[in-house]
């Protein structure tokens, strides 16, 4: 069975083909990086408009890319939420045509499902996981029980972490996206030049919160004047420090409140930091999980994610009706 995958929910318009064997056939993905970076994030309008002119020419290039014409194509999986509407409209409305011209049958995918799932195609993880989900627009804990079943453990009370990397980012003019930046930096830098706070400590649920640390970063840049390159790298070490210390101690309650089968996975944008995959490695190792995080390229925005998920809850619960709606909201 071959799944072809459409996303196009943030910033990415993005198209990929993979088998029910988690052979990934292709993966396309157009990044409009370029057209926002003047504005220092996402801008709606713009990335509505760039998904529209590219949608057609991404799914062309995962057909070809994967050597498949449509005809072999047995299941279309696209985003239908959650996201920036504009851009989920635009896959939906594009998935939607090529199912009535061919009545081949689709599901609508929550990306978030996407992010939980992709670990079970690139490695063998089963259910139950406990999964650790820090993208820019998430960040959240979450028991994994099927293709279908999440149930929430805590989430961010305020930003989510990749958003925090990039206001982090974008005061000290690294551009967007913050997150790879300011790992690149803080590899120069002393992380423990700044003494920054460490969000929640020692509080007996597992939510996050990052909004003060952000208003320590600022108020560190303003007190520091001038803040030169040095400053920078050190600043950047100390948050991503501050941010790794912030997640080992989540953890551990996380941990306790999943109560299951020690296995953890993380997924979504941030998972792409190499920093906090080895600190999120140790805790794991010393509380006896065993870790699974997919490929970097598989952790920022894809449809491979969305090909795979949908096709985990195709064997679930079957395709979706036609007439469903492209969300904004759509918790997991
Ligand atoms: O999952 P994703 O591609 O899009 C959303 O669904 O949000 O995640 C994007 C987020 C951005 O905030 C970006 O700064 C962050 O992931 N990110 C990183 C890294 N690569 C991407 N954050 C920290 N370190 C990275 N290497
Ligand atoms: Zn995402």
């Amino acid at each position: 069975m071959k799944i072809l995958g459409i996303e196009s929910s943030c910033d990415d318009t993005a198209a990929a083909v993979v088998s029910c064997n988690k052979e990934i056939l292709s993966n396309v993905v157009w990044s409009q990086l370029k057209q926002h970076a003047d504005f220092g994030g996402v801008v709606p309008e713009i990335a509505a408009r760039s998904h529209v002119s590219v949608m057609d020419t991404v799914i062309e290039s995962a057909l070809e890319q994967a050597n498949t014409s449509l005809e072999e194509i047995d299941l279309i999986a696209v985003t239908g939420g959650p996201g920036l509407i504009g851009g989920v409209m635009v896959g939906v409305m594009t998935a939607k045509a090529i199912a009535t011209a061919t009545n081949i049958p689709l599901i609508s995918v929550n990306h978030l499902a996407g992010h939980a799932l992709t670990v079970r195609l690139t490695d063998e993880v089963a259910y139950p996981y406990l999964l650790l989900l820090i993208s820019g627009g998430h960040c959240q804990w979450l028991a994994v029980e099927s293709p279908y079943d999440y149930r929430l453990l805590g989430a961010t009370l305020d930003d989510a972490l990749g958003e925090a990397f990039d206001k982090t980012a974008k005061m000290l003019g690294l551009g967007y996206p913050g997150g790879p930046a300011v790992e690149k930096l803080a590899k120069e830098g002393d992380a423990h030049r700044f003494d920054l706070p460490i969000p929640l400590k020692g509080q007996p649920h597992c939510n996050f919160s990052f909004s003060g640390l952000k208003t320590a970063v600022r108020e560190t840049i303003t007190s520091n004047q001038p803040f030169n390159e040095q400053d920078k790298a050190d600043l950047c070490a100390s948050f991503q420090r501050v941010a790794g210390k912030a997640i080992a101690d989540r953890l551990k309650r996380a941990i306790e409140l999943y109560d299951s089968e020690p296995r953890l996975v993380v997924a979504g944008g941030v998972a792409a930091n190499q920093a906090l995959r080895k600190v999120i490695d140790e805790q794991a190792a010393q509380h006896g999980f065993e870790l699974f995080v997919p490929p970097v390229k598989l952790c920022t925005d894809n449809a491979v994610m969305i090909g795979w998920a949908g096709y985990e809850q195709y064997c679930d619960q079957g395709a979706t009706s036609l007439d469903f709606e492209p969300v904004a909201r759509w918790a997991l």
